[in-house]
């Protein structure tokens, strides 16, 4: 079955209003009716089965389906198998491809081939390295299409944080290529790879794409992705999978400890992602629709492949670099592709801001219906910039909060059907029940005030656990407000009932849109031979939105010349170049309470220029520090 594509799509604000009220207060009715727009093999059972408290979630049970199916081989049966499914843009300019659905549907299934014959089987777990090539999309929905899980891994990160996230879920199976373009820089991927696959003993087989024509010998048993797909043949049918089978992994940074591997379903992350890009967006069938985030992203898996591919969208996915070959590089795609719905994150628009409007002028910018942020929050001079120079004023933009354990878009305005407000991400998604907690942890009603964000009641794609310690998840989203979950974010609440998201309130930064726990930094620096112990915190920073500074003591003052890159160098090492610190302040010591705490909140302060206005330092383990500190900031 294939039900009428817009019969979900929501055109005034009044029917916001009677579809968010039946979302709250039938649930289950309201989200069995939105599964419908997808095709099941099998109806559920049952269609939510949730304890909050212990973090049991699940929808749709017993049903059976397929991600890859529902994105692709249902369009094609409904008739649509010419339109262009993906546009694929390169980093250089004048490299572009259009793959129709029906052309997706030979290379997924083709591909699908490939991880068969390399005895990938339902369940098993396949880490996916690779740039923004259409490969990446393919590698994917084939990994969908067999049932096989995957793991996308940034491929910005560096090789230890490859073979952690590898060894974490025991991939079987990594896919990723000679190298990768990134404006005028060719990235040597496979090194990477190599060096990661050296503590890697759960890998069977590697699979490299050619990429960038590197003329690279591979290692013993590895393959390259042509020849594999020479071997095989072109169709192979979609697997059956049960609603609640996990669709892929996906790592993201804690405050403290490990990255955890948040584990998305099938049908549930389905029906939200689909439900939410159509109306989120406005997205009409004949639309162009361009999201820059990267696939290694919560926003390019829901936004740039499974959300946009289950409305039967045309999608775009840009390989390269907002600043090359220079800074209009969006807008002269927005003018190739002509684009209707443009998708990014806050920092890009502050990075481009910053140049003459000349990058932006030059381009015809008319067939833009929509635009959207999304990472951080939008500062009140960006969104102007935004909304005067690419929106020309007459685009609605929408400021979309969410998470990687979301799965989906929550707090939003819907474009052209509710109101948008600078700097406030707005209204709750349908389903989505936003409250605020004070700081003793009671829920409070009034507005014009600064709460903790908690979210009521689940829905369709949140995340089902972390990837082998379903404790942690407990810990992490369940247990400070119970019967909530709670994502670790500030938010106030105007006397309209819109949101503004503040930022974190645990010690997660984010650095250009990029979720960076600071512990985790810290213990990289402090693995370093002369470092006695460090802190991190974060400060506004104009274009990344927050930087993080390090403050750091040394073991051997007189061994400090080379102090700085050497952190450096070990944090992009172990990390990747995203974690490295904006500031690094050698000190002579870090405030510290009586029980021996560091007082971040005393560093945050002092990172953002303060030199006094401390509060009450006495109780300090150490309070004449503060003041060396301020002393050398
Ligand atoms: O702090 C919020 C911020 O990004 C965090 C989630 O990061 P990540 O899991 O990497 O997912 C990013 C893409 C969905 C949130 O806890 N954040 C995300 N979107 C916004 C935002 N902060 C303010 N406004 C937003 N629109």
């Amino acid at each position: 079955m294939y039900k009428d594509k817009n019969k979900a799509h929501i055109r005034t604000e009044n029917q916001y209003k009677e579809e968010y009220k039946k979302s709250v207060e039938n649930h289950d009715l309201f989200w069995s009716e939105k599964a419908n727009r997808l095709n099941w093999y099998k109806e559920w059972d049952r269609i939510s089965d949730i304890d909050f408290e212990k973090a049991h979630i699940k929808w749709f049970e017993g049903a059976k389906l397929n991600a890859s199916y529902n994105c692709i081989d249902r369009h094609i049966e409904n008739g649509d198998g010419d339109k262009c499914a993906i546009i694929w843009e390169g980093n250089n300019p004048n490299e572009d491809k259009h793959y129709t659905y029906n052309q997706l549907l030979e290379e997924v299934s083709a591909f699908a081939n490939v991880l068969k014959s390399n005895n990938i089987k339902k369940g098993d777990r396949v880490c996916i390295y690779l740039p923004m090539v259409p490969e990446l999309a393919v590698a994917v929905l084939a990994c969908a299409r067999v049932g096989a899980i995957h793991s996308v891994v940034f491929a910005g990160f560096s090789s230890s944080a490859l073979s952690a996230r590898i060894n974490d879920a025991s991939c079987k199976m990594i896919l990723t290529s000679d190298g990768s373009f990134r404006g005028n820089k060719i990235i040597d991927l496979k090194s990477i790879v190599d060096e990661a696959l050296k503590d890697c003993d759960c890998v069977d087989s590697v699979i490299v794409l050619n990429r960038i024509n590197s003329g690279i010998t591979l290692n013993k048993n590895e393959k390259w992705w042509n020849d594999e797909l020479d071997k095989v043949d072109d169709y192979f049918p979609a697997e059956i999978m049960d609603s609640e089978d996990p669709l892929f992994i996906l790592y993201t940074s804690g405050s403290t400890g490990k990255p955890k591997g948040m584990v998305h379903s099938s049908g549930g992350y389905m029906v939200y992602t689909a439900y939410s890009f159509k109306n989120v967006f406005d997205y009409d069938d004949d639309d162009i629709y361009w999201c820059t985030a990267d696939i290694g992203w919560i926003t390019g898996h829901s936004y740039i492949v499974y959300g946009p591919l289950l409305n039967g969208a045309t999608t775009m996915m840009f390989e390269g670099v907002p600043s090359y070959p220079d800074f209009g590089r969006f807008w002269e795609i927005c003018e190739k592709h002509k684009v209707n719905q443009f998708y990014t994150a806050p920092t890009a628009i502050r990075a481009l801001a910053k140049h003459p409007l000349d990058f932006v002028n030059k381009y015809d910018l008319s067939s833009l219906k929509v635009l959207g942020t999304v990472g951080e929050p939008i500062n009140e001079e960006a969104w102007n910039w935004y909304n005067e120079n690419i929106g020309k004023n007459k685009c609605p933009i929408v400021d979309t909060w969410w998470q990687t354990e979301t799965g989906g878009i929550m707090i939003t305005s819907l474009a052209n059907v509710t109101k948008g407000k600078p700097t406030f991400a707005t209204k709750p998604m349908m389903g989505i029940q936003p409250v605020l907690f004070d700081e003793n942890g009671n829920e409070f009603d009034e507005n014009n005030k600064n709460g903790i964000l908690g979210i009521k009641y689940p829905w369709p794609s949140i995340a089902r656990t972390i990837y082998g310690d379903h404790e942690r998840y407990k810990n992490v989203y369940f247990s400070a407000y119970p019967g909530y979950y709670f994502p670790g974010d500030g938010a106030f609440r105007d006397e309209e009932g819109n949101y503004r998201i503040t930022g974190r309130v645990d010690d997660v930064v984010i650095v250009s849109g990029h979720n960076l726990g600071t512990a985790p930094i810290e213990d990289v620096i402090n693995m370093h031979d002369n470092v006695v112990e460090s802190a991190l915190v974060g400060y506004p920073h104009d274009i990344k939105g927050n930087a993080l500074y390090a403050f750091v003591i040394l073991k051997d003052d007189s061994k400090k010349d080379d102090i700085n890159s050497e952190i450096n160098q070990l944090i992009s090492k172990s990390i990747g170049p995203i974690a490295k610190p904006e500031k690094i302040q050698l000190v002579p010591g870090l405030p510290k309470t009586r029980s021996g705490k560091i007082m971040r909140r005393i560093l945050r302060k002092i990172a953002c220029g303060e030199k006094d206005n401390f509060g009450d330092i006495s109780t300090l383990l150490n309070p004449e520090i503060v003041e060396q500190i301020v002393k050398g900031s």
